[in-house]
Order: C-alpha cells, then sequence, then structure tokens
C-alpha cells in the first residue's frame, strides 16, 4: 500500500501505473499545513478521474481534532474512494465518529483506521470489534508517530517496537479484519527493507505500507504466496478432496501431519494467491 502527498500531481500520475495494490493519497502527514485545502481538492479529483486499474485508491484525512479533518472526511465521502483512512484512532469512539461521518458514502467505501497512538493500545480489542458493526475494515500501523509519542527507539530490528506490533495483530485478528504494517523511512537501503518484510510476515501482517516506488517489488516478493506455498496449498487441497480421505480429520502428506485447520489455511492462501 503505497502513501503519496495528495499535494503531488507527478506522484499521483505515477502511482497510476505502479504495481501496488493500494495507493493512498495523503493529506495528513506528508502535506504542509498551507497546502491542506490544495491537496483535499486534488486528492477527490484524482479519485473521480480515476485511471488507476485494479488497484484500490484511498484518502487518508486529516483528524477529527484538527482544523481540516471535518472538511476532509465530507469531501472524501463524497469521492467515491474505496477506503477512507484515518489517524490516531485511539478509542472506540473515534470508529463511531468517523463511522457516523461517512453516513452518506457509497456502501462500498470502507473505513481504515490508523493505530500509532499510546491510547490505542488499552483500546486494541474494542476497537477492533467495531469492525461487526462499521465500516471498519483495516488497521495501519502508523511506527513513526507511536515512537514519537512514546519514545520507544525505531531500531532496525524493531526489537522495542515488537510487543506492540504483536498486540496489533492479535487485536486484528480476534475483530476479523486485516493488518498493515508501518512503513520504512530509509527508502534507499533495500536489503534491510526486505529483511523487514520478511520479519512483518512473520509477525502475520497482511502487507506492508510503502512511501517509495522502490519499496514495491521487494514487498510484493515478500507478501505475495511464493510459488511453493502455492503448490504446498494446492496439494493439500487435493488430499483433502480425496475420497479416500472424506471423513478424515488428520492426515499425512510427504512426511507431515496435515489437519483441516491446514486445509483452511490453504484454501485462504490460495484466494489470496
Ligand atoms: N508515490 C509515487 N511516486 C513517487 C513516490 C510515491 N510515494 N515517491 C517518489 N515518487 C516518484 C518521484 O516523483 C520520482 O519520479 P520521477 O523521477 O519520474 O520524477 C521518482 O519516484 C523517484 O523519486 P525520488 O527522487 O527517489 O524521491 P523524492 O526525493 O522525489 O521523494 C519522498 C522522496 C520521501 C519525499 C517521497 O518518496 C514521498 O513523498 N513519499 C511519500 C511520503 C508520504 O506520503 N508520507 C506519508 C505516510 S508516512
Ligand atoms: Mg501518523
Amino acid at each position: 500500500m503505497l502513501y503519496l502527498p495528495a499535494s503531488n500531481a507527478r506522484a499521483i500520475e505515477k502511482a497510476r501505473a505502479l504495481p501496488a495494490d493500494v495507493v493512498i493519497l495523503d493529506l495528513e502527514d506528508a502535506v504542509a499545513p498551507d497546502a491542506k485545502a490544495e491537496a483535499r481538492q486534488a486528492a477527490v479529483e484524482a479519485v473521480k478521474a480515476g485511471g488507476f486499474g485494479q488497484r484500490e485508491v484511498a484518502i487518508r484525512v486529516n483528524g477529527r481534532d484538527t482544523e481540516w479533518g471535518d472538511a476532509d472526511i465530507a469531501a472524501a465521502a463524497r469521492s467515491g474512494a474505496d477506503a477512507i483512512l484515518v489517524p490516531k484512532v485511539s478509542s472506540p469512539d473515534d470508529v463511531r465518529h468517523y463511522d457516523a461521518a461517512l453516513a452518506g458514502a457509497p456502501d462500498a467505501t470502507q473505513l481504515w483506521a490508523m493505530v500509532e497512538t499510546c491510547a490505542a493500545v488499552p483500546a486494541l480489542d474494542s476497537i477492533a470489534a467495531l469492525a461487526s458493526e462499521t465500516r471498519l475494515s483495516l488497521f495501519v500501523m502508523g511506527t513513526n508517530d507511536l515512537a514519537k509519542e512514546t519514545g520507544v527507539e525505531l531500531t532496525e530490528d524493531r526489537r522495542y517496537l515488537a510487543p506492540f506490533l504483536f498486540q496489533l495483530v492479535m487485536a486484528a485478528r480476534a475483530g476479523g479484519i486485516s493488518v498493515l504494517d508501518g512503513v520504512s523511512n530509509d527508502f534507499r537501503d533495500l536489503d534491510a527493507f526486505g529483511k523487514g518484510c520478511r520479519e512483518a510476515r512473520s509477525m502475520g501482517f497482511d502487507g506492508k505500507t510503502l512511501i517509495h516506488p522502490a519499496q514495491i517489488a521487494p514487498a510484493n516478493a515478500v507478501f505475495a504466496p511464493s510459488s511453493e506455498a502455492i503448490a504446498e496449498a494446492e496439494a493439500i487441497v487435493a488430499a483433502f478432496a480425496d475420497p479416500e480421505n472424506a471423513g478424515r480429520g488428520v492426515i499425512s502428506l510427504n512426511g507431515r501431519m496435515v489437519e483441516r485447520l491446514h486445509l483452511e489455511m490453504a484454501q485462504t492462501l490460495l484466494e489470496r494467491a
């Protein structure tokens, strides 16, 4: 999921052809105060103009506690964007507020929440639970803001951030929603970036948020199911489809125990692929 400042027309034009799954037109952190109104208009015009092909397009608005928040979400709700990404969600009340602000948006418009404040941490479960009764469908980790607020140092291996990352993944899964990892600021060191992506995948994240086109290929390489993983999933599906295994809860496949929970995992992987 690639961020770009909605005030950057050249980046918007490029994004229409880049192999990212989602384009985020940012009105928040990447846009200077003097450029907010212009960026808002540019984001809405970009969504209306289309040309993003299969990519989903989202607008990240300024928060409800800022002078731009209300105008942003009102404009974004009318834009026809696939999703509205809201920053600094810290309580169930925040989700309800933003969901209500999207009342007039098309049914398909989703609500995506940035998790990047200390206050959000103890409230994660109750925030995630709102996925069943609101448009909320995705958590996006905001590592830069969380580091700023907590003082947690952002080391390359993210060891001090890891407990929070795990908590976020668990809460997202419990609520049945997707979860994307935060950005990596260093867009020149792609080896370190690839390693960070593999760690994020191992932690359970569905994908990665990106700030630069150079990060797209390494992220896709890590988060897209590999051909080996697809072949293995197909073998599991085929094994359970074999009439000989009908009614069996557990089977042996190439020297490994495979249960029906692995069948479900294989089906999920194939859907994603
Ligand atoms: N989306 C689309 N295109 C982008 C892009 C992005 N996020 N970031 C850079 N590009 C384009 C540039 O326009 C440039 O295109 P060109 O050479 O055809 O003119 C090309 O990719 C190479 O860019 P580069 O010179 O390496 O970077 P830069 O110095 O122009 O920009 C940043 C660096 C960090 C300012 C820029 O990548 C950026 O704005 N990223 C997104 C920031 C953001 O949205 N943050 C909020 C979430 S944390
Ligand atoms: Mg932020």
